[in-house]
């Protein structure tokens, strides 16, 4: 069948299109229909059903022989290692954490917080969680405790299993004091913390809470998956929205489990037993989604890569990896081609590797640019595909079903939508838009299974910040629109979130920390065009009249505050002090014109403003930072 005909046959009867593509997991229970529309505008799928996460992704490959089928490669140039771990060993090793948690009480429903860097022991920790049936969140290594501090409140784990350390190029990120810290700074104190003591870095335990990885596991008996209902929550991922409250995105079971195996054939186009490899972190929903569960539970080979794509050693990394373990599709964020092209523009490097093994790349996590993509097709020769998604979907709302049938490229599309996903450009008032005409872009519900339910311990949240705009549709936060031919495009965000390196931020997050600083009376947080990173944070901050500090140590402070509370990862480096921001007569800061500036564009001047002159001075401050021609 050619994608239309998988699109439409999902329209005709979506019901039949996902009770099939269940056959491919193994149910304890199997489910008796597959969408439980009785709380709309809340939709559950497969609830009915009993299933474990684990078992889908290692138990039922060794059962059916494939034991001796590598599952995990870690290959970290940080620490000059290399190995493998089979399936029937990702299952003894599993199964003893898993126990060793049960030892220690960790029982299906509880929380568990995973702060770990990439490390084969951070996929084990989560299915050891998925095991029991225990609900984990992982916290990403680049953020400060402050930040592991607010999702430990929200999340209210039993235990944290944390490593000693997580290495980046040049120096090695103690997470023991940022865990303690962490602890220290929240309300809710798990009771025990397990940590993975790595060679680069022996952290002290702390008596009484912590335990170390190895001894904890002695002795303990191996635990058994235990089944969970096909709605109970698989993991918690933390995501930024428009304030400095994480989102906590809630993933299903069951769903998580249909929606990611059909993606791995119909999106990545592997088969069992191919190796798949997604160059980012499992930290973030790519890590989650396709580091972590995709792959195993479609019994892939996943890569674990603990590098970046330059400087560890070089530009040529990525295809060293390729070619190595012989990676046959292969996804990372736009930035990371940037970073590659930027060190290596005539891709020399490319050509001392054999890449015959790699049949197409992937790219999400922010605007595919249109250069990127086609230095990609240039130097490499091989399809790139962009594909759009979020945290909240867990998978791609549209893109290039190349399992399925390739469609063709166009550059600054990530194509069509998948099924499952019925895309629509709304207006301001909800109504549709013509084709080609920019709007907001929304999904009919209900969104399909593995989407997230709702938010943790923020039903009220969810419901306001994706149901409420646009009555029976799901509003993502993007904008765009749909061509004549169907295809989508992703043309930036409509709230307060920023895309920094392919990770996702929020300016709203970073003006709430700003705000903190004694001498700022008043800031706003924009995120401007950056060549590599996308976007890059620039704050502007308005100083408390009478302040004595040095505009410098103004700056130095609010850059020093972003990334002690935050953490190194929003790469806020840009701040100016100006005596005004540009305001509308209601006294909304106007974020958006101050973007276009920055970046050149031609914008209208906005009717309401207060004092058209403030916007010359904002030119400037943005000049003197290398901003607005500057
Ligand atoms: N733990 C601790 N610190 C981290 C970290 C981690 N896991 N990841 C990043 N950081 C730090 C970096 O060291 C850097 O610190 P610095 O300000 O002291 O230099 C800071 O956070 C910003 O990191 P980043 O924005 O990633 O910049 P970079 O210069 O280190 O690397 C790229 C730039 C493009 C090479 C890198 O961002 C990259 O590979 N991106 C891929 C994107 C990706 O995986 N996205 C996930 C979704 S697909
Ligand atoms: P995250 O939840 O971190 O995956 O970020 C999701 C957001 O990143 C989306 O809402 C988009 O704003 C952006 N994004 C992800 N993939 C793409 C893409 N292929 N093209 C454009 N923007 C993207």
């Amino acid at each position: 069948m050619a994608y239309r005909d998988v699109y439409k046959s999902w329209q005709d009867d979506p019901e039949g299109f996902w009770m099939k593509a269940a056959d491919a997991i193994d149910w304890d229970t199997p489910p008796s229909k597959a969408l439980f529309d009785d709380k709309a505008p809340l939709y559950e799928w497969y609830r009915d059903a009993r299933v474990n996460t684990c078992f889908n992704a290692l138990d039922r490959h060794v059962v059916a022989g494939r034991g001796d089928q590598v599952a995990i490669i870690y290959d970290s140039p940080m620490t000059n290692t290399i190995s493998e771990i089979t399936y029937a060993d990702l299952l003894t090793r599993v199964a003893s954490l898993a126990g060793a948690l049960k030892a220690k009480g960790i029982t299906k429903g509880d929380r568990v917080i995973i702060y770990m860097p990439m490390v084969p022991e951070a996929l084990e920790a989560m299915l050891a969680c998925a095991r029991l049936g225990a609900i984990h969140s992982v916290v990403f290594g680049g953020f400060a405790a402050n930040e592991l501090a607010v999702r430990i409140d929200d999340a209210t784990p039993k235990a944290i299993v944390a490593a000693s350390c997580g290495l980046e190029p040049g120096r090695v990120i103690h997470y023991k004091p940022l865990l303690d810290g962490a602890i220290y700074l929240a309300t809710h104190k798990p009771e025990f913390c397990v940590v993975y003591q790595r060679e680069q870095e022996v952290a002290e335990l702390t008596e009484g809470r912590d335990v170390d990885w190895n001894d904890f596991q002695n002795g303990v008996e191996p635990a058994d998956c235990v089944p969970v209902e096909g709605t109970h929550p698989a993991y918690i991922l933390y995501t930024s929205g428009t304030t400095g409250a994480p989102k906590g995105v809630v993933r299903p079971t069951a769903g998580h489990l249909v929606a990611l195996h059909w993606t791995m054939k119909s999106i990545y186009n592997v088969d069992p037993g191919d190796v798949f490899w997604a160059a980012s972190d499992v930290g973030w929903v790519v890590g989650h989604s396709y580091i972590c569960y995709g792959p195993l539970i479609h019994g892939n080979t996943t890569v674990v890569f603990e590098g970046k794509p330059v400087g560890t050693p070089d530009a040529g990394t990525f295809w060293r990896v390729i070619e190595q373990h012989k990676v046959k599709s292969f996804f990372t964020a736009p930035t990371a081609f940037r970073a590659v092209k930027r060190e290596d523009p005539k891709g020399e490097l490319i050509k001392e590797y054999d890449l015959s093994h790699l049949d197409q790349i992937y790219l999400a996590g922010e605007r595919a640019d249109p250069d990127t993509i086609e230095w990609m097709q240039d130097k490499l020769g091989k399809p790139v595909y962009d594909h759009w998604w979020q945290t909240e979907t867990g998978y791609t709302i549209a893109g290039n079903p190349v399992g399925i049938e390739p469609m063709p490229v166009k550059l600054g599309s990530p194509t069509v939508a998948m099924p499952g996903y019925n895309v629509h450009i709304l207006d301001d008032g909800g109504h549709q838009l013509p084709t080609g005409e920019l709007g907001a872009i929304a999904v009919k519900l209900p969104l399909p299974p593995g989407t997230l339910p709702t938010l943790w311990n923020a039903e009220d949240r969810f419901v306001k910040s994706y149901l409420h705009t646009f009555p029976g549709y799901y509003e993502t936060g993007d904008a765009g629109m749909i061509d004549e031919d169907g295809y989508l495009y992703i043309m930036a965000r409509t709230d307060d979130v920023i895309n920094v390196a392919g990770h996702r931020l929020s300016t709203g997050g970073m003006e709430e920390v700003l705000a903190a600083h004694p001498d700022v009376a008043e800031c706003a947080v924009i995120g401007v065009t950056d060549q590599l990173k996308g976007q890059l944070p620039v704050g502007f901050v308005c100083l408390n009249k009478g302040t004595e500090t040095s505009h410098e140590d103004v700056v130095r402070g609010c850059v020093k505050l972003v990334r002690d509370k935050i953490g190194p990862v929003a790469a806020f480096k840009l701040c100016t002090v100006v005596d005004r921001l540009p305001k509308t007569r209601s006294g909304k800061i106007l974020r958006a014109t101050m973007v276009k500036i920055s970046d050149g564009a031609d914008f209208k001047m906005p009717a309401t403003i207060d004092d058209p002159a403030i916007l010359d001075e904002i030119r400037e401050a943005l000049k003197s930072l290398g901003y607005a021609g500057g």
